[in-house]
């Protein structure tokens, strides 16, 4: 059987109240990591975030949440250097924050744009550059980007989130380039399709849904499981051998669905 042994590190999932963010704490916890996961304090996720703690709790993990806003690089270096005095290093970071406004290119205006960008692509820069130096102090790390398959296709349904995704790749690669001999490994996983109330929001009617779920050649939606699994694996051992890879989970939609 394989196993996936995180017992003794510590994660910071950035952007984790909800959806894969979720799924990813509830697996990293799983595997015995202590993780801590940030959110912006939005109260409609409030409930969310206390069944969240009080499930892995009840499943004997150890996980703590913050309020973060991924857009802010002070606060984040702030932040990251409150855990590690207290909890001595990360591990692992989970660059998760992240969202898409379907629109025309015509309809964004360039405040939209930087907001955008900053969202998808600069927050994840906030956080590695805060915990970079622990890492590699340690010689040990591991990063893992979530990006999108629209990095792939084009979809997603907005240029600056594409641009923004695409972004990460680039930032895979050179932290590949230069801190792998360090210990720290980096990969992108590209989502597509995992029903998240991002998802909902946007494919809102059961016949938007069910006609979007019709073409992937798995035949259903991927779920924030299915992301938090592979994030746990290369977040493991498993991983020491895995880096500045591009992970596409589509259940085939991309490829075989234009
Ligand atoms: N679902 C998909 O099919 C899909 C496909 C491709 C890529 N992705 C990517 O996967 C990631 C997660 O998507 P999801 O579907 O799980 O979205 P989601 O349900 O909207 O969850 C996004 C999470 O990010 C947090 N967040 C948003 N802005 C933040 C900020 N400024 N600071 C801190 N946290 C922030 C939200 O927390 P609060 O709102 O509580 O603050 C929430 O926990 C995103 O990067 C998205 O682009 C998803």
């Amino acid at each position: 059987m394989l196993s996936i042994d995180l017992s003794g590190k510590v994660a910071l999932v950035l952007g984790g109240s909800r959806g894969i963010g979720a799924g990813v704490t509830r697996e990293l916890c799983r595997a015995g990591s202590y993780t801590i996961f940030t959110h912006t304090g939005n109260p409609e996720n409030k409930e969310k975030i206390d069944t969240l703690i009080m499930e892995i709790k009840t499943d004997g993990g150890s996980v703590e949440e913050a309020k973060l806003d991924a857009l802010d690089p002070d606060g984040t270096d702030e932040f990251v250097k409150n855990v590690i005095s207290r909890l001595k290093k990360i591990d692992i970071l989970v660059c998760n924050a992240g969202r898409n406004a379907a629109r025309p290119v015509e309809d964004i205006t360039t405040e939209d744009w930087k907001k955008f960008i900053d969202l998808n692509l600069s927050s994840a820069f906030y956080g590695i550059k805060a915990v970079l130096p622990c890492m590699v102090e340690k010689n040990h790390g591991r990063i893992l980007l979530i990006g999108s398959s629209a990095v792939f296709d084009g979809g997603g349904g907005a240029i600056d989130y594409a641009a923004a995704k695409a972004g990460l790749t680039g930032i895979m690669k050179y932290l590949c380039r230069i801190y792998t001999k360090k210990g720290i490994n980096t990969n992108v996983i590209h989502p597509c399709v995992i029903a998240t109330d991002l998802v909902r929001e946007r494919y809102n009617s059961e016949e938007l849904w069910q006609k979007l779920v019709s073409r992937i050649p798995v035949g259903r939606a991927g779920t924030p499981k299915d992301i938090a699994g592979i994030v746990a694996y290369l977040a493991s051992s498993w991983g020491d051998y895995i880096c500045g890879q591009e992970i596409l989970l589509d259940g085939g939609r991309t490829m075989f669905n234009k």
